[in-house]
């Protein structure tokens, strides 16, 4: 401990403000040579063990720990060493830790880094290597803090929860910002993942009717008998198995935002329906004869060709140009300039510091991936990957096999970006369809995207279900 070692002359001492380094050794000699030679430099604490170590780690917070791996009871083993690294990592994942060990422990030294160490060196240290090994440790420590200050502030400066810096999605917040006062329908189009469900949230939390329900509806999930009942709710006795009366989901949003997500998988049938409602403000419950007036602002979403969809005669065009009065139409995440490494890095931050895991970047070819990958799930996708990554990986950096991003990959160099594009997607969409035993649901589940855009890939890319 720091005054247990009586040492003549006392070691100089550093300034207040220098910072904490402290040294974990079982030697009192080797401590007091360290605490004189550092004392200048920085705030020097002492440890014998483990267990002071821990506490002082605690206590003091150093940004720099040096570890002898031989500590008691047990000095001659390693254990009590990489116990006190797992200890102190766990505690502090930013923790620099510096390993001093024997040349004859070389593997040790190479599993401590592989466990989160920062760096090791060989006994008998010498002074002056060490103060090098310390300096940079530092230095990179701080670094690290600033950019972790620097990612906090661009999280909070996102915008309702999105985050964006592209001018494309600049553009879709202030879009959000116009439309959020107003009382005007909007169709959210978009693939799957690009946040059409976050700017329907974005649109309610700006408007006037905050502090009214927001109801979400999923037109895509519900099936056609039961979503009838769902929306309009029904009388007591309006069918076998109505016992009591039920209100629906479009009176349930009365006064705040409905959100219907999905509404290309919506019926002809019901589409009239809701037109009617769109028109009049007023529904029927099922079975029941009273006209209710409702106030909600509805807002539709939809990662289908409405177009399309109407040039088939599956969707009516009075409704669509009653939903689109406004249209927003969500980017693509590989279109986004400059946002996927910027959400990448976001997430890793959030995910790494919820985990609590000592994982501070991607290596060079997690970015390559990352930046090569096509992203058909959009940024759900991009923070599926990084969730599922902090939790594997090994390092304290993230590679693309964490991403499962392997070198398979990449992409033939002659093939433009569109057929590399669908190349992978085919890929991607065979390989799933094949691991959940042809199953659809699952399938776009596992891929991150909806069940319609998943059909709707395997139409375009040509891919039937044995
Ligand atoms: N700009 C963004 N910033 C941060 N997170 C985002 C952003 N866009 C989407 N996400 C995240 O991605 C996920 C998917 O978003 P959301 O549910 O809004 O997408 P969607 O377009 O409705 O997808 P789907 O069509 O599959 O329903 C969510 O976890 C959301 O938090
Ligand atoms: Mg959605």
């Amino acid at each position: 401990m720091e005054n247990s070692s009586v040492i003549s002359p006392p070691p100089p001492t550093s300034y207040p403000l220098a910072p904490k380094l402290l040294i974990v050794d079982d030697e009192e000699d080797i401590r007091t040579q360290m605490k004189w030679a550092l004392g200048q430099d920085y705030q020097v604490f002492l440890a014998e063990d483990r267990g002071t170590a821990l506490e002082i780690q605690g206590r003091e917070q150093p940004s720099v720990v040096t570890l002898d791996l031989g500590l008691p009871p047990r000095p001659a083993d390693v254990e009590e060493g990489f116990a006190a690294l797992e200890g102190m990592i766990s505690a502090d994942p930013f923790l620099k830790v510096i390993i001093i060990t024997g040349r004859a422990e070389r593997e040790h030294a190479l599993k401590a880094v592989g466990n989160g160490a920062y760096d090791f060196l060989y006994k008998p240290v010498q002074i002056d290597e060490l103060k090098v090994v310390l300096k940079r440790a530092f230095y990179v420590s701080s670094l690290e803090r600033d950019n972790r200050l620097l990612q906090k502030q661009a999280g909070n400066e996102g915008f309702q929860g999105m985050l964006g810096a592209s001018p494309q999605m600049q553009e879709v917040f202030s879009t959000v910002r116009k439309v959020a006062t107003t009382d005007a329908p909007v169709l959210i189009v978009g693939d799957s993942g690009t946040g059409k469900e976050l700017v329907a949230q974005a649109i309610h939390r700006l408007s006037g009717r905050k502090e009214e329900p927001f109801i979400v509806i999923n037109c895509g999930a519900i099936p056609e008998t039961l979503l009838e009942s769902e929306l309009f709710g029904h009388e007591k006795g309006a069918f076998t198995g109505a016992h009591i009366q039920r209100k629906g989901r479009i009176e349930a949003a009365q006064g705040g935002t409905l959100f219907l997500d999905e509404i290309g998988e919506l019926s002809l049938g019901l589409q009239v329906k809701l037109l009617r409602y769109l028109q009049e403000q007023v529904i029927e419950r099922i079975g029941g004869r009273e006209q209710i007036r409702v106030d909600a602002r509805v807002i539709t979403a939809t990662n289908r060709n409405l177009k399309q969809a109407m040039k088939n005669g599956v969707f009516r065009e009075d409704l669509y140009f009653r939903l689109a009065v406004v249209s927003i139409s969500m980017p693509h995440l590989r279109d986004r300039e400059g946002d996927l490494l910027m959400l990448a890095k976001a997430f890793l931050g959030r995910y790494a510091e919820e985990s609590k895991r000592r994982i501070n970047g991607f290596t060079n070819q997690a970015i390559r991936a990352v930046e090569s990958y096509s992203w058909p799930g959009n940024v759900r996708e991009l923070e599926n990957r990084i969730k599922r990554a902090v939790i594997m990986a090994e390092g304290s950096k993230i590679t693309p096999a964490d991403l499962e991003l392997g070198a398979h990959h990449a992409r033939d160099e002659y093939m433009n970006l569109k057929e590399a594009r669908e190349a992978l997607e085919k890929e991607m969409i065979m390989k799933a369809l094949a691991k959940n035993k042809d199953n659809v649901t699952r399938a776009a589940e596992a891929l991150g995207i909806s069940r319609p855009t998943l059909y709707e890939l395997m139409e375009k890319l040509g891919i039937e279900r044995k």
